[in-house]
C-alpha cells in the first residue's frame, strides 16, 4: 500500500520512517511519502494558512493551497480523487481510530492523510476533498502528524512481512482472534524471579490447556466475555 502524508513538517517523519516495521513495509514493496504543501502553494512567500473569517485565535489552513498540493501529487482534480481514495483529514473531533479500523485502512490500497496545524482547516477542505475525518483521541494536538504518524504505524505493521512474527499481529489486544479483548498476560524466563512464578500453565506443554488459559485470562481483562 501507499501512504501519502500532507504535512507543513514532512522532516518528521525522517525519524519514523527508520522504525524497524515500518522499513521492513518499506522493503517489501510498500511506500510512505510525506508532502509539503508548503512546496506547491500558489501564494507569495510561501504562505499556506490565514486568518479565520469572524475573527478569533489561531491560523487556518487555506483550501486552494491543498487543493495546489494534492493537483500536484495526483495530477486530478480533489474533488475526484475523493471517489478512488481514502483521504484522511485528521481532527480532534473525527471518527475514533480502533483496530477495526486499522484493519479496513491496512486493505486499501493508497491512502492519504491530510495533518493540520494551527486551528486545523478551511471546512471546505473537509467538505469536499476529504472521504472522511479521523481522530486518535478526545484531547488535542498542536497538530495532525503525530496522529498520521499514530495511523500509520498501527496500519504499516498489520501488513504481512512488517513484524518479525508472522502471527505477532494476528492475536493480540482487540484482534478478533482474541473476542476484541485486551491481551493476555506473558511471562518469559526467569520462571521464578523472588518467588514470584509464572503460571504453571505456560510451563506444561499443552497448547490447547494454554489457548484456553490465555482467552480466559483475555475476557477476564475486559470485564467478562464479550457478546
Ligand atoms: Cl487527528 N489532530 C489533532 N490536532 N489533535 C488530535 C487528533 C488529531 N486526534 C486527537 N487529538
Amino acid at each position: 500500500m501507499q501512504i501519502d502524508v500532507f504535512t507543513l513538517f514532512p522532516h518528521w517523519f525522517d525519524w519514523f520512517r527508520t522504525q524497524r516495521h515500518v522499513t521492513n513495509a518499506l522493503a517489501n514493496g510498500h511506500g510512505l511519502d510525506a508532502i509539503d504543501p508548503r512546496a506547491t502553494t500558489p501564494l507569495k512567500a510561501g504562505k499556506v494558512d490565514d486568518v479565520p473569517f469572524g475573527g478569533g485565535a489561531g491560523m487556518v489552513l487555506r483550501v486552494d493551497v491543498v487543493e495546489a498540493a494534492l493537483r500536484a501529487r495526483y495530477g486530478a482534480d480533489p474533488v475526484e480523487l475523493r471517489e478512488t481514495r481514502r483521504v484522511i483529514a485528521l481532527t480532534p473531533g473525527g471518527r475514533l481510530l480502533d483496530d477495526a479500523l486499522a484493519d479496513t485502512l491496512a486493505a486499501e490500497e493508497d491512502i492519504t492523510l491530510l495533518c493540520g496545524r494551527y486551528e486545523g482547516f478551511d471546512q471546505r477542505v473537509i467538505d469536499h476533498f476529504c472521504t472522511e475525518e479521523l481522530s486518535i483521541g478526545r484531547y488535542v494536538l498542536a497538530g495532525g502528524e503525530l496522529a498520521a504518524m499514530v495511523v500509520a504505524d498501527t496500519v504499516l505493521r498489520k501488513l504481512p512481512g512488517s513484524l518479525g512474527h508472522a502471527d505477532s499481529a494476528a492475536e493480540e489486544s482487540f484482534s478478533p482472534a482474541l473476542e476484541g479483548g485486551p491481551e493476555y498476560p506473558h511471562y518469559t524466563r526467569p520462571a521464578d524471579w523472588r518467588g514470584w512464578t509464572v503460571p504453571d500453565v505456560l510451563l506444561s506443554g499443552h497448547h490447547e490447556q494454554i489457548r484456553q488459559w490465555r482467552l480466559e485470562q483475555s475476557r477476564r481483562r475486559a470485564g467478562g466475555p464479550l457478546p
